[in-house]
């Protein structure tokens, strides 16, 4: 018997304006704060998975990650293998059928077109195709919504990217995780002039992970506390609203602000941690010299965790910003695509800024 059953999907990477940085409950992946992102072209930066699953497999649930296997026993994937298996089954259970897919181990096979681990969301792309992938292997009637809670549970920022357009990540305040949800504040149609251009400052591997990170921070910094508990939840509104209005100078500002505030705490996290470099804080003052040229903010850059800048701006401004970039770095190979260009940096371009 030749029974084979697949799907395959693709997955968008988020990059954060208002960054999620801390756990409340670190096994449901439950944030300190609410979150919010802009849902990145898939002509660029994107994650590709086939999921499939077959009665003959005898060796069990498997992932493999750009021609890598990868230990699967980790409580993260086994959360959302285990809760897609679970709806599956409930549909198996209600219509009798139905081929018993819940109880066949899952082959993943996954590739990111874009560096793994770098602080690019790869996280984020790769558990959102992970869980779609398999909800279509399963003809699930899930909702993104509730998508969003089980791609939550691989990785955190993963369930922003289910949504396209403007992200929001609720908090919540269930002790179940529940209301730990990803919901979408605009479609990119609201907003569709706005693009991304990112740095490519460095592809290795970060070497403190973002879970890593943020629970040594929640543990040591004191400015953690008022970023989670202050800072933050007037940003989210205030971003929303920049949204809403198409603001580009309060999106541009907050998500400068919001950046700094992340990375202050890292550095205030004991023992320190460094996610940007030298090469980061030169894109940070080239912004800041596009910007003051303009005399308004025309241009915003961010970093999640690792040195890679990306930094939003307007379609108008294509020439001040992106053209202003690719004149300081030369034209290098790199990604390009309807939202803005991803050009490859390397520090001895940026340094001659
Ligand atoms: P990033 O900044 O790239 O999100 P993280 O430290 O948050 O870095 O997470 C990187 C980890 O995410 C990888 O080591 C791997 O375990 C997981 N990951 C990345 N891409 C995928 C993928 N396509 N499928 C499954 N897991 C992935
Ligand atoms: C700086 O979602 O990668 O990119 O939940 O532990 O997998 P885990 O962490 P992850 O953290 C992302 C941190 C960030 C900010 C953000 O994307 O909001
Ligand atoms: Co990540």
């Amino acid at each position: 018997m030749s029974e084979l059953y697949r799907a395959s999907t693709t997955a968008p990477v988020n990059i954060a304006v208002i960054k999620y940085w801390g756990k409340r409950d670190p096994k449901l992946n439950l944030p300190t704060n609410s979150s919010l992102s802009v849902t990145l072209s898939q002509s660029d930066l994107r994650t590709h998975t086939t999921a499939s699953c077959s009665p003959n497999n005898k060796s069990g649930d498997s992932l493999i990650l750009n021609g890598e296997s990868q230990d699967v026993s980790g409580a993260r994937t086994q959360a959302c293998f285990r809760e897609l298996r679970a709806l599956r089954k409930e549909l198996e259970d209600s219509k009798s059928d139905l081929p018993k897919l819940s109880t066949f181990p899952l082959k993943i096979v996954s590739e990111n077109n874009f560096p793994t681990a770098a602080g690019l969301a790869s996280s984020a792309a790769g558990f959102a195709a992970l869980v779609r992938a398999i909800a279509n292997l399963y003809e699930l009637p899930s909702s993104p919504t509730d998508l969003s809670k089980i791609a939550r549970q691989g990785s955190g920022s993963a369930c922003r990217s289910l949504f396209g357009g403007y992200v929001g990540w609720e908090q919540g305040s269930k002790d179940d995780g529940s209301d730990s949800v990803a919901f979408q504040v605009a479609p990119a149609s609201h907003w569709p002039n706005m693009r991304a251009v990112i740095l490519v400052v460095s592809a290795a591997k970060k070497d403190v992970s973002s879970t890593s990170g943020m629970q040594t921070t929640v543990a040591t910094s004191s400015l953690f506390a008022s970023r989670a508990s202050e800072t933050v939840p007037k940003r989210m509104q205030e971003m929303q609203k920049a949204i809403q209005d198409k603001d580009f100078e309060a999106f541009g500002k907050i998500s400068m602000m919001d950046s700094n505030s992340f990375h202050a705490t890292c550095l205030d996290t004991y023992p320190p941690i460094f996610y940007l470099n030298d090469v980061s804080r030169a894109a940070i003052k080239i912004v800041e010299s596009i910007n003051a040229s303009a005399g308004k903010i025309i241009a915003a850059y961010t970093f999640d965790a690792g040195p890679n800048a990306v930094v939003y701006y307007l379609e108008e401004n294509e020439k001040d910003v992106a053209g202003v970039f690719k004149a300081v770095l030369g034209e290098k190979e790199g990604w390009a695509g309807e939202r803005g260009q991803a050009v490859e940096a390397n520090s001895a371009a940026l340094d001659k800024a």
